[in-house]
């Protein structure tokens, strides 16, 4: 059955309210929409262990440093509702940017040190407009649980900081990323890419998979990056705005792989910023 849509706070409470009363327990996916399988395995790790599922939809404007790249992000709403049709969402909630950030709107979340580096760096305001809606979404749901994916670690880090800091009783849940067969990271900009872009695309993976291995067997990033990001290049990226190894926890910079290191990478590839990360243990 197609799950309803809700697009106000109020319908959205008085679901819950419902839920809560007959001791049901509420798992909570926020998504910008343009669902793809990345999404879907959030939305089925909620319905695994939770008795209620909402999935939100919201393109949050504050989260955009770049007014073409709000405009242009794809949105898919019909689709987006169908798509979760098989998997037995109980609501999507799909708040406009009035019901969310109503006249006279003026707090912000800020989350210290985690935002500074990786994507923070290169998108300033980006991780406080995350964390802005995404309190919102964990208090407007009153969730048990939140599904986040791997594929964004840097945003599931400083969203499990940001509910640990603020004591908004809710478990954040990390979910692996799901990957296209030939290992590109699913995500809604991918549909931003030409044909051809597209055929490129997967080099990035490619050579973080050849770089994880050089890792695990003891090479140091400033041996291997330089020649890792030549590569990126010469496959057709346009630009690599990071490529670095870092601790899984707090995010700090590392040369050697760690128990517990990730390899990031952001780059441009024919105007689609495309990011990617993988464990290295
Ligand atoms: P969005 O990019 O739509 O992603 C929603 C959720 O899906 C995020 O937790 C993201 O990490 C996860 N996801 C995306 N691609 C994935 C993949 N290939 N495999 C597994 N999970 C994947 O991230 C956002 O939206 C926004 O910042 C949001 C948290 C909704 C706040 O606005």
């Amino acid at each position: 059955m197609i799950a309803p849509i809700e697009p106000t706070l109020a319908g959205l409470r008085a679901r819950t309210a419902a839920w809560r009363n007959a001791g049901e327990t509420i798992g909570v996916v926020p998504t910008m929409g343009a669902l793809h399988q990345g999404h879907l395995s959030l939305a089925r790790a909620a319905r695994d262990t939770c008795d209620r599922v909402i999935v939100t939809i919201f393109v949050n404007p504050k989260q955009f440093n770049n007014p073409e790249d709000l405009e242009n992000y794809p949105r898919t709403e019909q689709d987006d509702a169908r798509k979760l049709e098989s998997i037995g969402v109980d609501v999507i909630y799909v708040p406009d940017g009035a019901q969310m950030y109503p006249d006279g709107f003026s707090t912000n979340v800020s989350v210290g040190g985690l935002t500074d580096m990786l994507c923070g760096a290169h998108r300033p305001g980006h991780f406080d407009g995350v964390a802005t809606v995404v309190s919102k979404l964990f208090l407007q749901t009153s969730a048990d649980k939140a599904f986040f994916g791997e594929k964004d670690y840097q945003q599931l880090q400083i969203v499990r900081r940001m509910a640990a800091d603020l004591d908004i009783p809710i478990e954040v849940v990390g979910c692996p990323t799901i990957r296209e067969m030939d290992g590109l990271a699913m995500s809604s900009r991918n549909l931003l890419l030409s044909d051809r872009a597209r055929a490129k695309a997967a080099a990035l993976a490619d050579v973080m998979e050849d770089m994880r291995i050089a890792l695990v067997d003891g090479a140091l990033m400033s041996d291997i990056a330089d020649a890792a990001k030549a590569k990126i290049i010469a496959a057709g990226f346009n630009e690599i705005e990071y490529l670095e190894l870092r601790d899984s926890q707090q995010l700090k910079l590392l040369n050697e792989a760690s128990s517990s290191s990730r390899l990031f990478a952001a780059a441009w590839l024919a105007g689609v910023r495309l990011i990617d990360n993988i464990g290295v243990e």
